[in-house]
């Protein structure tokens, strides 16, 4: 099938290469000429594992291609995907003028009926939108043109996007429309295989499917959090917990981490959006309101750990950063942990020294070049003369590290685990002062 898809971000461009890999003719349209001309070099913008992969072969076999022409990607597609972002506007709730410029272009360079489809994240209600926005500019090329606007949201993971899309849970096609609901079929076909995983709804229903789907899992994740400050207050260890409540198949072990609070460009502004459009139909969302709230308090812990170990007195200290972006397997730094960290220990007087496997040109790119800002080539020398460490992305490398190199290269045996990648017990035996999160007596910090 001919498919555009328009905007190339951790949805679109891992979206169109997987679509282009099983035999559909994808062309992939965005604003960004740097993006677009990178791509056609093989330069991928972002790091996803098995994308290069995926991308550099379809582009090579002609089923992927790229854009910026606007008039040549809406008239190569009966399929017109919408996957640009949708970031907070000011108040939090979300910003749909990328998807509503992309409306209109569509309606400007059609020649044909088009589906298009809504992949983006959007309040429920935005169909209605693109489809009025779509409808007037029609009119106002006096053009009697169809056209159905479907929602498609997604749901991949970033950091196993390709293998999400590739074998994804569910694909969740909002439209009363017989024809649309056939070339959605069609296109999904070869990804529909095994069982059917292809879930009809109505329009609305699928657009806030999204945002559940992303509020039940932050509510999750808030809520252990929560009870990890409880373990703390109590003299009990969060651990111990997980495992005694992820045992019941009705709870379950995912996403029952507790941590230093989720980040990523979709669980916040998803949460807030959601907040906001609540709001907005006089309803007060108390449970989303709470969720946020304590993602907030949680996104402190980290320097509050810092600040109270060095008696508020962090001026001048050297603190080792080992990870960057939000989770692991991501270079993506939206709203990530680290940030709020770093910006503390920034306005508290104190330097950083940071890691990340894959973050590094990430983190330079938002922070620049900067005197209280050291990105070290690998974790090891992060920590060279450093005043404490803080794991804030539970890579993988950093699960087993070698704690004499970290005792020798600190200059105060300090670690704050914003992940609880270590046994309180054996931090305890080699002479760290370490603080988890919620491990019963190694802390006693919760954030005031
Ligand atoms: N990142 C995720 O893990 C994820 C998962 C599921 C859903 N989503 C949702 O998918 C949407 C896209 O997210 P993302 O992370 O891929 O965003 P992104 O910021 O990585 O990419 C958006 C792209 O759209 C382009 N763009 C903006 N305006 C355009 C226009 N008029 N025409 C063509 N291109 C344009 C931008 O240049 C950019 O390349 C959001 O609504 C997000 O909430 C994201």
């Amino acid at each position: 099938m001919k498919v555009t898809v328009f905007g190339i971000g951790y949805v679109g461009l891992v979206q169109a290469a997987v679509l282009a890999s099983v035999g559909h003719d994808v062309m992939c349209v965005d604003i960004d000429e740097n993006k677009v001309e990178n791509l056609k070099k093989g330069i991928i913008p972002i790091y996803e594992p098995g994308l290069t992969n995926l991308v550099t072969e379809t582009y090579q076999n002609g089923m992927l291609k790229f854009t910026t022409n606007a008039s040549e990607g809406v008239n190569h597609g009966q399929l017109q995907f919408i996957a640009v972002g949708t970031p907070p506007d000011e108040d939090g709730s979300a910003d749909l003028k990328y998807v509503l410029a992309v409306a209109s272009t569509i309606a400007e360079h059609m020649q044909t009926p088009k589906i298009i489809i809504d992949k983006s994240t959007v309040p429920v209600g935005t169909a209605d939108k693109v489809s009025a926005r779509i409808a007037e500019v029609l009119a106002a090329r006096d053009s009697i043109l169809t056209f159905d606007v479907v929602s498609n949201p997604e749901f991949l993971k970033e950091g196993a996007a390709v293998s999400d899309c590739m074998k994804p849970d569910r694909i969740v096609i909002g439209t009363d429309n017989e024809e649309s609901r056939e070339a959605m079929k069609q296109l999904y076909a070869p990804f529909n295989r095994n069982h059917d995983r292809i879930i009809y709804m109505d329009v609305r229903s699928a657009e806030l499917t999204k945002y559940a789907a992303n509020c039940m899992l932050a509510t999750k994740i808030s809520f252990m959090n929560e009870i990890s400050n409880l373990a703390e207050l109590l003299g009990a260890d969060i651990e111990a917990v997980r495992h005694g409540i992820g045992s019941d198949s009705r709870i379950g072990y995912q996403f029952i981490y507790p941590g230093c609070g989720y980040g990523g460009s979709c669980f916040p502004k998803d949460v807030q959006a959601l907040v906001k459009a609540a709001h907005g139909i006089n309803y007060q969302p108390a449970l989303l309101e709470a969720v946020e709230s304590v993602n907030y308090r949680q996104k402190q812990k980290l320097f509050t750990n810092l600040n109270n170990h060095f008696n508020g007195n962090l001026k001048g200290k050297t603190i080792a950063v080992w990870g960057l972006s939000f989770k692991p397997q991501t270079d993506d730094m939206r709203e990530a942990s680290a940030r709020v960290l770093m910006e503390s220990l920034w306005d508290a007087g104190a330097s950083v020294q940071a890691y990340d496997p894959e973050a590094m040109e990430e983190c330079q790119r938002i922070y620049g070049s900067k005197a209280d800002l050291s990105l070290m080539g690998t974790k090891e020398s992060a920590l060279k003369g450093a005043d404490a460490l803080v794991v804030c992305t539970e890579w993988s490398q950093f699960r087993a590290p070698d704690f004499d190199l970290i005792e020798q290269s600190l200059s105060t045996n300090v670690i704050v685990d914003g992940r609880n990648l270590y046994d309180p017990a054996l931090m305890k035996k080699l002479g760290f002062s370490y603080y988890g999160i919620g491990r019963g007596d190694s802390v006693k910090t919760l954030t005031k």
